[in-house]
């Protein structure tokens, strides 16, 4: 491949095709990820600084401060106060992963207690960490069922994850319920990886959007990820944690460089451009451009349950946020039908199911046509 130097043009061809091979949101026909086509104030924020690296902070303060700028724009979004601290990661399994890490760090205890509900980024944490992962069984409305987490409650749990958006579903947990499950020595996590830049604008719009961040006063750490509706560029997750003195928990000294102050996650040197992008997304969409993208997902999602009972199918849980689960007969044999006519949309295992996510570069417009090919699938299987 490299041997001697390719001539530009030549270059530039390889990666047209390669590109050409990959799905593209603009398309309108990927419906199976928790991603989105980035605003172009965010691609250019991310060219602007792509060689930033927060993982040596001092070369980059400017970065630096626009880091500050979201952490706190983020904690302000989900009721943190002043005491606020954290960092952008690389996405969801990165702040998962450094949350559990840091209540393993302070309580030395070694269980957590999570819904079957939860991102695998959980069992990868429970690996890395050496931790033991107890899954609880969900309700009816496929949260978490609390009583089990009651029952689970021994003297080793570091930590109790609840998830307000979870990936297959978008439920949310009753996070407020877990808190008072819990004696103060025991972190709770939330994962609103997904939901964090979802359920604030619910609520906006008048949905009925139960309490899931900082304000429940037991909530120690949050995760909320920019890539996902932040409308920002891939790699932009953030953890926050409610004492910043906990975020000396995981630093360990780097003579060579200077990152002092800093929440030390799991990267070294990280990919810093996506700090500009979330910055630039937010400060150009404000919460007023989020509530308006969140209300189009959620006109779209209603679309497209009205088009599914047209053809007799049922969702597994009313949609709570913009991911609509469908039953229907054998969804791994239909998605692959669907593959096959250009569709990316996914599966979700509990139950099985055909699972739509319908992110801001879904429309009504590939609903229907979507729904168009399904109504002629559903005769073939
Ligand atoms: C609820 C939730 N948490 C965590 C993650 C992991 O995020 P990432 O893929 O950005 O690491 C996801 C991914 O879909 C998710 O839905």
């Amino acid at each position: 491949m490299w041997e001697k130097p390719t001539p530009l043009a030549e270059i530039m061809k390889e990666l047209d095709m390669a590109l050409e091979k990959d799905h593209h949101f603009a398309d309108g026909r990927v419906l199976g990820s928790m991603c989105t086509n980035p605003l172009d104030i965010a691609k250019d924020a991310h060219a602007m600084f792509i060689e930033s690296n927060l993982g040596n902070a001092g070369l980059y303060p400017g970065t630096l401060d626009l880091e500050k700028q979201v952490i706190n724009a983020l904690s302000q979004l989900l009721h943190g106060d002043e005491k606020i601290a954290g960092g952008v990661v690389s996405g969801g399994t990165e702040a998962n992963i450094t949350a559990l890490w840091i209540a393993r760090n302070i309580t030395k205890k070694k269980k957590i207690i999570f819904p079957e509900s939860a991102h695998f980024s959980f069992h990868k944490a429970c690996d890395i960490l050496a931790m033991e992962p107890i899954m609880v069984p969900l309700n009816d409305d496929f949260t978490m069922d609390l009583d089990h987490v009651a029952r689970n409650l021994d003297d080793d749990i570091a930590a109790v994850v609840g998830i307000a958006g979870t990936t297959e579903l978008g439920a949310v947990d009753d996070i407020a319920g877990i808190a008072d499950l819990l004696p103060d020595d025991v972190f709770l996590h939330v994962d609103a990886a997904f939901g964090g830049f979802v359920l604030p604008f619910l609520k906006e719009l008048g949905y009925q959007v139960p309490d899931f961040d900082f304000s429940i006063p037991g909530v120690s750490t949050m995760a909320i990820d920019p890539h996902k509706m932040g409308m920002s560029t891939v790699p932009s997750g953030a953890l926050l944690v409610r004492d910043r003195n906990w975020i000396k928990t995981t630093h360990k000294d780097a003579p060579y460089l200077d990152t002092v102050g800093q929440l030390s996650a799991l990267s070294g040197t990280r990919c810093s451009a996506a700090v500009a992008a979330s910055f630039a997304a937010m400060r150009s969409l404000g919460r007023t451009g989020y509530t308006q993208i969140v209300k189009e997902c959620m006109d779209v999602t209603g679309h497209a349950l009205k088009r599914a009972r047209k053809l007799g199918l049922e969702p597994v849980i009313e949609p709570v946020m913009n991911i609509l689960c469908l039953r229907v007969p054998e969804p791994e044999k239909i998605q692959k039908k669907l593959d096959g006519r250009g569709w990316k949309v996914s599966v979700a295992q509990n139950p099985p199911s055909l699972r739509l996510v319908i992110m801001p570069h879904v429309t009504i417009h590939s609903i229907d046509s979507l729904f168009d090919e399904l109504d002629s699938l559903l005769g073939e299987v």
